[in-house]
């Protein structure tokens, strides 16, 4: 391994920086309201059997590309030939397109934890506002473009220190730390009366979404798919990045286990702290995005004194959460430069080209903070206006207010499956399974269920992605 690059210190630290990637927005806010309003426990068991099957498989993928290859997704499909070039950058779009929404919604979390902390000393945290500082919020433009320059700059104060001094370090304290707060909500909030409600919703047998004309089978299947991927940082490189600063001796296949395990766990976990506190305090959890700022903060503030105290707990995990994500996504735009810049035989400056890219996002950031996430009345024009799309057909209302929307929609509704599939293909039949397996086997360990990673690399995930493509097509265009 090329010592210019770096490399992860120890086993906990990298798993604690990969479960911290996994582990993000995706999993406290994403996993509850679409569990929310897919159905509950249906959509739970789809999302288990997707993560078994395709989540787990292309993890081990995207690791061994990453470690075989030393180099971040464009150098690492570059390295096998110049025509898969394409497929590297599609993973930087990606991470340019999250990043920049990421950091909105950090720094919105970021805001409810210092409101909750003002609470806490006595101070109006909701600037007067109450139970509506989430529609204040949005319009506060000023205030969104601070949080999300504060929460950007927490990010890359990490990621400019470097993979084990910067990212590991943090992680393996972070991660932890959000377990045990997490841990201790899920208890408090279990001692609520009412809270039985919530349980019930998730883990009761109850199909009955399916035959809901709204939602069904393939509506419930979609949800997962995409939710899955997102949440485990899959299809964009950033698996392959953080395995291209392993050592040879890890175990893959192990690692490979543990991240979506984890990932699962969490956003179980997760579940079991929202539903339950929605359900005590007679909230809905199935009004979608708006569960973990508006409805959240409902329950909090229901909870009389000691809810500040919560509620500061909650969005501080919240934190924990988002920058341990952010900043894989800014390596994986950081380690591009700095493998770029060591194939050109330069010493690279990790800490120029992240200060950098972290300015580039931020610029691409703005129109997602300016335009109150589509609630209409904002400051800067919608894509559809600002861009010129005139189409105006079925399934427009999807993107064509709000940019956070847009950008989503590009990463994680076409970039990141096709990433996959890719992937997938090339491993599966191009490159075949095998490199897999000895890239994994250097280990020592003996490679596992051949078979079975074999027929999910051929077929099981470019038919999972293809169908969500697809889903995604006919949402676009009606
Ligand atoms: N997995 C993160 C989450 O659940 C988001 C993410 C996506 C991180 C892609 C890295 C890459 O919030």
């Amino acid at each position: 391994m090329d010592n210019k690059r770096g490399q992860w210190g120890s086993t906990f630290g990298f798993l604690m920086a990969a479960v911290g990637s996994a582990v993000g927005l995706g999993n406290i806010w994403g996993f509850p309201y679409k569990m929310g309003s897919n159905g509950g426990f249906a959509f739970l068991l789809i999302y288990l059997v997707l993560a078994a099957t395709v989540g787990i498989v292309v993890m081990l993928g995207e690791l061994a590309l990453g470690r075989k290859t030393g180099k971040g997704p464009v150098g690492a499909y570059q390295s096998f030939a110049k025509k898969y070039t394409w497929i590297g950058y599609m993973g930087i779009v990606c991470g340019f397109l999250i990043l920049a929404f990421y950091s909105v919604l950090g720094g919105m979390v970021t805001r409810y934890m210092v409101a909750f902390t003002l609470q806490l000393m006595g101070v109006d945290g909701f600037a007067g506002q109450g139970g509506d500082f989430f529609g204040f919020l949005l319009y506060d433009y000023g205030g969104l473009i601070f949080f999300c320059m504060l929460f950007m700059v927490t990010t890359l104060v990490i990621v400019m220190g470097g993979i084990e001094k910067g990212i590991e370090k943090f992680s393996a304290i972070a991660m932890p730390a959000l377990f045990f707060i997490l841990l201790f909500i899920i208890i408090y909030v279990a001692c609520q009366p009412g809270a039985g409600a919530g349980y019930a919703f998730m883990f009761k047998p109850d199909f009955s979404v399916f035959s809901d004309p709204e939602i069904g089978f393939f509506g419930v299947l979609k949800s997962a798919a995409g939710q899955m991927f997102f949440s485990l940082s899959l299809g964009m490189g950033c698996m392959i990045t953080y395995g291209s600063y392993l050592s040879k001796s890890e175990n893959l296949q192990r690692n490979a286990f543990i991240i979506p395990v984890a990932d699962t766990a969490i956003a179980l976990m997760a579940g079991m702290a929202v539903m339950p506190a929605c359900s005590a305090f007679g909230l809905e959890y199935t009004r979608g995005p708006g569960l973990l700022f508006a409805t959240m903060q409902t329950v909090f503030t229901s909870m009389g004194s000691f809810g500040n105290f919560i509620g500061f707990l909650f969005y501080f995990l919240i934190f924990i959460a988002a920058v341990t994500s952010s900043i894989s996504i800014l390596e994986v735009i950081t380690t591009y430069q700095i493998d770029k810049t060591i194939a050109k035989g330069k010493e690279p400056n990790r800490k120029k080209i992240s200060v950098l890219y972290t300015v580039a996002v931020f610029v691409l950031a703005l129109p997602v903070a300016l335009d109150a996430l589509g609630s209409g009345g904002a400051a800067i024009q919608a894509p559809y206006e600002m861009l010129g799309i005139e189409y105006k057909g079925p399934g427009f209302a999807m993107w064509n207010d709000c940019w956070l929307d847009l950008y989503d929609l590009v990463a994680e509704g076409i970039l990141m499956p096709i990433g996959a599939m890719i992937m997938s293909i090339l491993v599966g039949w191009v490159w075949k399974t095998d490199i897999i397996k000895k890239e994994c086997e250097l280990s020592g360990a003996a490679f596992k269920g051949y078979k079975y990673f074999d027929i999910c690399f051929k077929y099981v995930v470019p038919v999972a992605m293809a169908f969500i493509l697809v889903a995604q097509m006919m949402d676009f265009f009606g």
